[in-house]
């Protein structure tokens, strides 16, 4: 159950300090999500090392218990083991699913749950989840004969689902949105035939690698990987997985270690997905100072240390829709490293960031504009005056995760201090950042 918006007491923020040192990050949340799902639909036990123990993936797992499947408990350190009950096997829950502040859980668990014949399930979230639109995943559901109802027209939750035999189907989605793709590929599993998931743009892969390791029929084909097709009737058999480190969770030590003088950080054992490495791309156009380091593969997945230096006199950047699917939740912290660039940074596409966890073009432009950056909304991106100077001042995650670890690098390159409401928001992703940020900032 999510915690934020809980009264918390407001966060006193270290101005100045270079951060040096070395840092593990926890685990990616996008992979620890599917290591429980596809664990729980599977036969056998599925063990996980390195899963996220954070609010979002707890959320996945206590949906999941609720459905009878067991999973140890979630806690750093420990390796998590997941009995599989096989693709028939959830049981119908006594009580609503609570999906917290996740969108994956609840996106994904919808895909898991329309083929579920004969069971009923209501799904809810917290505050943010429930204004997050979900019909782009109960729409394309329904082509396969799922049938999802919620508020404004099955789009907002509290959502329920009556499981249902399902037809595979061709279906090309809108926008390139793992999210989406994997409720439809979960969905194709229990289908009466194939099923290919077109996307418009290759959104991160975990579901279409993972699933291949479980043992499902999924094949990937068309330009750059877009055509996904699964063919149901394959048993699933429970793996060992390992998850790397999120490179969304390590974005903020890139960008801190490139903008804040002096600075020098290893992050170890990041997950390095070509799907997700737009944001290495854009600090090389910036003209960073990065060196990847032991890289190598693990479990299906790609990982390396990635190395970062203070660098001065940055360049500023262009994010186009073309690289936004892999940098998809870094905007926000680019938008901080646009702040300390030479020039005029432009983020353009990015519309999808208005139906995040918050409104993030929004709130990053009002925290950000409060420190005194120079920054122009726009419908679809911001465009951002490099070295203003910025001031210190009280800011507010506004309940986002991403946002509250943004401003506490902001607030480090700021003049006088900062203070931070809602700043535990960090645990839905991110459990120890600030205790790791303590750890590597050197007065
Ligand atoms: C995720 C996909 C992305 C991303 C989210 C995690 C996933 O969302 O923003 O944090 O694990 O599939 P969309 O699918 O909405 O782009």
């Amino acid at each position: 159950m999510s915690s934020i918006g809980k009264d918390q007491p407001i966060r006193t923020l270290s101005e100045r300090g270079r951060l040096l040192g070395h840092v593990c990050v926890p685990g990616d949340k996008s992979i620890s999500h599917r290591a429980l799902l596809f664990g729980a639909i599977s036969e056998g036990i599925t063990t996980i090392k390195g899963l996220l123990p954070a609010e979002d993936p707890i959320s996945t797992a206590n949906c999941l218990r609720a459905m009878g499947v067991k999973i140890s408990p979630i806690s750093k350190e420990e390796i998590i083991t997941v009995h599989g009950v096989g693709l028939n096997g959830l049981k119908e829950p006594i009580d609503i699913l609570n999906c917290g502040n996740s969108g994956t859980t609840m996106r994904l668990m919808l895909g898991l749950l329309v083929g579920q014949t004969n069971q009923h399930f209501v799904l809810t979230g917290d505050k943010s989840l429930c204004q997050r639109p979900m019909k782009r995943v109960g729409q394309p559901l329904k082509i396969m004969g799922g049938q999802v109802s919620g508020r404004c027209e099955g789009n907002y939750a509290p959502l329920s689902v009556e499981g249902k035999n399902l037809r595979g189907a061709v279906i090309g989605t809108p926008v390139a949105s793992a999210q989406i793709k994997s409720a439809i590929l979960l969905a194709a599993l229990t289908a009466d035939g194939p099923t290919t998931v077109i996307e418009p743009a290759q959104s991160r892969d975990h579901s279409e690698r993972m699933l291949k390791a479980f043992g499902a029929n999924l094949k990937v084909g068309g330009e750059m990987g877009r055509h996904i097709t699964v063919t149901p009737g394959a048993i699933l058999k429970g793996q060992s997985i390992t998850v790397p480190g999120d490179i969304s969770s390590a974005a903020f030590w890139l960008v801190a270690g490139s903008i804040i003088p002096g600075s020098e950080i290893t992050i170890e054992n990041v997950g390095l997905n070509p799907t997700r490495t737009g944001i290495l791309e854009i600090l090389q156009q910036m003209g960073a100072d990065l060196d990847l380091l032991n890289t190598k593969d693990i479990a299906g997945e790609p990982v390396g240390d990635i190395c970062v230096r203070y660098k001065q006199n940055l360049n500023a950047f262009n994010l186009t829709d073309e690289i936004m699917p892999r940098l998809i939740d870094e905007v926000p912290i680019l938008s901080v490293a646009a702040c300390f660039c030479n020039g005029t940074s432009k983020i353009t596409g990015a519309s999808e960031l208005r139906i995040k966890e918050t409104d993030r073009l929004a709130v990053m432009a009002r925290q950000l504009s409060a420190m005194g950056a120079k920054i122009d909304e726009h419908s679809d991106g911001l465009t951002i005056q490099g070295k203003e100077p910025l001031h210190g001042c009280h800011l507010d995650s506004e309940t986002d995760h991403r946002v509250a670890m943004s401003l506490a690098i902001a607030s480090i390159m700021a003049n006088g201090p900062s203070t931070m409401s809602r700043s535990d928001a960090s645990a839905v992703s991110y459990p120890d950042f600030w205790n790791d940020l303590k750890r590597l900032q050197k007065k």
